[in-house]
């Protein structure tokens, strides 16, 4: 009966044809997969355990509220000016370049500037004021070295610090530097007021602050220096929305981490009035920055 053998192998012809079908459909979506996590995951050339200590997980609303906090600093500057004296002649590395604004503040030569950003929309960012920038997440063994390194507030606890000085020390060319600014968590103004609302992670440790002096001892010449910026709010909302911001741009922070700090802030009112409210009823709220500047010597 060549009709049922013909309809038998129709079936099993549409049956193939559509496991066929399903099959390039998944093959398609793992490959469209695999491309977005390509492009999305900038750390696909680290060792996963490297990767664990060193990717950067942020609030989900980071890129908007960091824009919104810069609006209401002068922090870019001042760091920029401290880094600007210490700075040698040539070239510079910024590893965790951002919003780009310290080169915008030093109004760093073109040719003599290389990022390394992780953030895909800093990174277009980054291209579209025409800088150079290597798409990865740190570290990466760039194919040169450099005059300067920089680490500008890519440096946070003690196990990704250890995953990250290393390769960029060795991007410091001979008689180079690596120029790193960082916090420290002492009593200082922004500290003691995270400990009075019951944040006290940060509080009066100094762990991480002496592993790093050492560390860079270890490898260096260095020298330290502190510069102070400010927060500028013309009310109390806006001066507890940017703490709440720099509280929460963490790997754990999150946005209702961030309002549940804000709440505690403002509670705390009569406390900051005290010290911090100017005689028009804004605010002016100080915030502290270390930088170490570590010098390739060589030895003679
Ligand atoms: C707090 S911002 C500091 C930006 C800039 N350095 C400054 O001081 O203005 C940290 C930036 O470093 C980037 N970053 C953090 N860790 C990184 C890594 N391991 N590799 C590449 N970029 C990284 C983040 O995406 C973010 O844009």
């Amino acid at each position: 009966m060549p009709g049922k053998i013909h309809s038998r192998e129709c079936k099993l012809a549409i049956v193939k044809s559509r496991k066929q079908h399903k099959r390039a459909e998944a093959d398609e979506k793992l490959r469209s997969k695999r491309k977005c996590m390509t492009y999305i995951d900038h750390g696909n050339h680290l060792s996963p355990d490297i990767y664990e200590k060193v990717a950067v997980t942020k609030p989900s609303d980071y890129v908007d509220k960091y824009q919104e906090f810069l609006a209401t600093t002068d922090e870019k500057k001042v760091i920029a000016q401290a880094i600007g004296s210490l700075l040698l002649p040539g070239t510079v590395l910024d590893i965790g370049a951002g919003t780009g604004d310290i080169p915008d503040i030093l109004g760093i030569e073109l040719s003599h500037y290389t990022a390394i950003e992780q953030n895909r929309d800093f990174v277009k960012l980054l291209r579209d004021k025409g800088y150079k920038v290597i798409d990865k997440l740190f570290p990466y063994d760039a194919p040169e070295t450099y005059n300067n390194v920089l680490m500008s507030y890519v440096l946070y606890h003690i196990e990704q610090c250890e995953a990250m000085i290393g390769t960029a020390w060795d991007l410091v060319s001979d008689e180079g530097q690596l120029t790193v600014v960082t916090y420290r968590d002492n009593k200082d103004d922004y500290n003691n007021l995270l400990h009075r609302i019951g944040y006290t992670r940060r509080v009066n440790t100094d762990v991480r602050f002496n592993w790093l002096r050492e560390k860079f001892a270890s490898l260096g010449r260095i020298s330290l220096q502190m510069a102070r910026s400010y927060i500028y709010s013309p009310n109390i909302c806006g001066l507890a929305a940017s703490i709440s911001f720099v509280a929460t741009n963490t790997c754990i922070g999150t946005p209702e981490l961030r309002v549940d700090l804000y709440k505690r802030i403002l509670y705390e009112q009569a406390y900051i009035d005290e010290s911090y409210k100017n005689d028009d009823g804004s605010y002016r709220f100080p915030m502290d920055h270390y930088i170490f500047a570590i010098r390739k010597v060589t030895l003679s």
